[in-house]
This record gives structure tokens, sequence and C-alpha cells, in this order.
């Protein structure tokens, strides 16, 4: 890859402290096998709003995915559909929401960004409702873009003959100063995002559409509790790996206090740091009933196209499988806190982290 599009994904905001600690937190926590349990047979298929899903592991929203492979998100959502699982496409992706669509039978989710003008977002919502997505994951943890250094360093911006497609022709009706060429990728957040954006988006999001709203970059438990009460069908427990507030808590360590406020009430997802088949065990254990991978699938997509990306979610689901056997926990209903080891009351751990 080119080396300001690595730093692009590879990176995170500040001192990249999140980013470490969102893997490091999941090396944290210890799980606890249950022998003498019959696992010739594991089955790690579930559902997410009701979704029938291969396994409980998903794609996240990355924007630009173009600088891996130059079908972009076309390939991953190619990949998502032939593994049985389900993407999350991007707002600022690098194929149309529609091309994604067609790319690929079968559930996806589309991800939102407010923007100031409520009349384009509207348009991206009502987009994405006729291209047949399933649900709308509106992100509430970028009002303002994180303090991306390295992409700082390298003046990072798309290269020529890549765009952020679902705006081609837009640019008429876009903030004349949204992205003019030689300007900052954060200067486009800063000038297109809109954040003054509270709470009573939810509810005018959720007047625009009759698709169900899932809030994506949820870490707190009254947030969760919020997002309960204003309708959401659901919330992604997210730092949005480390992108955005660096030194904020790592997503699995929110994750425990998140599932407890929510209370089964909405379904629970996580993303951050997931790197193994063990590590959905561990998400799973503590709330989530899926992950969802970023930089995981984008490394698969650079290496090879939708082959790549494939290849990432069938490792990972190899991975699950034989963790599962191993722990004892043949299907993800068996899965619950009993497979993480409680901690010492002062060992590390975020509020959520188990005391007892
Ligand atoms: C992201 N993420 C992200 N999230 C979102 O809601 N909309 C977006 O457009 C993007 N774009 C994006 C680009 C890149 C390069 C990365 C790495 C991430 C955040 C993403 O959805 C997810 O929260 C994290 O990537 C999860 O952490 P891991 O799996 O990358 O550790
Ligand atoms: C990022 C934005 C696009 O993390 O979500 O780069």
């Amino acid at each position: 890859m080119e080396p300001a599009a690595w730093d692009y994904y590879a990176g995170a905001a500040g001192d990249e402290r999140t980013l470490a600690d969102n893997v490091e937190a999941l090396g944290r926590l210890k799980l606890v096998p249950r022998v003498l349990v019959d696992v010739s047979r594991v089955d790690t298929s579930t559902t997410v709003l009701g979704e029938p899903l291969s396994m409980p592991i998903m794609l996240a929203p990355t924007a630009f995915n173009k600088l891996a492979h130059p079908e972009g998100e076309a390939a991953a959502a190619r990949a998502a559909a032939g593994a049985g699982t389900l993407m999350v496409a991007s707002t600022i992706a690098t194929c149309t929401l529609e091309e994604i669509a067609s790319a690929a039978p079968g559930p996806r989710w589309f991800q939102l960004y407010i923007y100031k003008d409520r009349a384009i977002t509207a348009e991206l919502v009502a987009r994405a409702e006729a291209a047949g997505y399933r649900a709308i994951v509106l992100t509430v943890d970028t009002p303002l873009l994180g303090r991306r250094e390295r992409d700082a360093r390298n003046n990072f911006m798309l290269p020529p003959g890549i765009g952020i497609a679902n705006f081609a022709g837009l640019r008429d009706r876009l903030d004349a100063t949204g992205w003019p060429p030689g300007s900052s990728f954060s200067a486009y957040v800063h000038n297109l995002f809109d954040a003054s954006v509270t709470w009573e988006a939810l509810d005018w999001l959720r007047a625009s559409t009759t698709l169900p709203v899932v809030l994506k970059g949820v870490l707190s438990p009254d947030d969760a509790m919020r997002a309960v009460e204003a309708g959401a069908a659901g919330v992604i427990v997210s730092n949005h790996g480390g992108r955005q507030l660096d030194g904020a808590i790592a997503s699995i360590d929110a994750l425990p206090a998140v599932a407890e406020a929510v209370g089964g009430r909405i379904e629970v997802l996580m993303d951050g740091g997931i790197r193994r088949g063990a590590d959905v065990i561990k998400a799973l254990a503590l709330g989530a009933r899926a992950v969802l991978i970023g930089r995981p699938y984008l490394w698969g997509l650079a290496a090879n196209g939708e082959q790549g990306v494939r290849h990432v979610l069938d490792i990972l689901r190899g991975e699950l499988e034989l963790a599962m056997a191993l722990a004892g926990r043949p299907t993800p209903a068996d899965i619950d806190r009993s497979a993480i080891a409680a901690r010492s009351a002062g060992e590390h751990g975020g509020p959520g982290a188990l005391s007892r």
C-alpha cells in the first residue's frame, strides 16, 4: 500500500494508546474452559437484529476501501456475503451504496454520518432504503475527527481517481469549502459533519426511516440506557478503533457496563481490537451479540481483494470454532460470563471489569 494510505488505515488518534489498549484489554481477560462437554459439533451461527449470520463476526464500516484495492467496498461486500455474514457500508465509501448493494446478495447495513446539510443526509437514508439496506448505523462518536497525527504529517487526502462516491455530483450542494483540492480529511469532516448533533438527531432519523437504527460509538452505560429509551434497535460499543478520543476506555472494558445497563432490551454489538477467534468468545461472554472487525478485513483486502477479505473471515471462523470447542461452549448461547475468569479487585480493568 501507499505509505500514507497504510498510515490512514493503521493509525489512530493522539499517542494511539486506545488503539493499543483495545487489543491489550482483550489480552488481559482470561478464559475458563469447561470440560467433558460434547463439542463434536460446534455451531457458530447466530442472528443480529433478526438477520441470520453464519457467525457473530461482521465487517465494520471503514472508509476509502479503494486505497487498499481497486474493487474497494464492493469486494468486501462480496466476501461478507460469501462468508454468510453482514457488512456495514460506510457513508464515505469509495463505491456508491448502490454499487455495494448490487455487488453481493444478502443483508447489509448502512453507516450514516449526519451532515450539516440534513437534506443530503435524508437523501442518503432514502437511497439506502431503496437499495435494500436492512438497518442504519448512526455513528455518534465523530462530531469532529480525532487527532490523526500520521495523517497530518502525510497531509492525507485521497489520490486522484478515488473519491467519496456517494457524493459524486453533489459537490455543488455540499459546503463549497467541503474538500477543495489540497485540503485535509479532517477539514472535510470539520466543514461537513454536524458537530451540533444531539439526541434530537436520533428522533429525526427514526422519523426519516422505517429501518432499525443502531448507534455506533457508545461507551457509556448512561448513553446506552438513553439509546434504549430513545428507541435505538441496538448499540455498537466502540471507540472507533482508537481513532477518535485517545485515552478512551477500551471497547471490551466498556462492554460489561453497557450490556448491564441495556439489560437485554436491545442488541449490543462491539468492535475494537478483535484479532483472534478467542477474542470473539470474550466479547460474547461480556454481553455482545456479535463483533465487528475493521483493520483485519482491510489487510485482507489489501493483500488479495475479495479473496483476501474472505480468507480473513475464514481464519477467524476457524479460530472461533476451535476456541469454542476447547472452551466447552459449542454454541454462542453457551457463552456467558462464566467463560471469563473473575478479576481480583485490584486488577486493571474498565468500570465494568469483573470484580467478583
Ligand atoms: C474506520 N471506522 C469507521 N467507522 C465509521 O463509523 N465510519 C467510517 O467511515 C469509518 N472509517 C474507518 C476507516 C478506517 C481505516 C478504520 C481503521 C476504521 C471505525 C470502524 O468502524 C471500527 O469501529 C474500528 O475499525 C474497529 O476497530 P478495529 O477492528 O479496526 O481494531
Ligand atoms: C475514520 C472516519 C472516516 O475513522 O470514520 O477515518
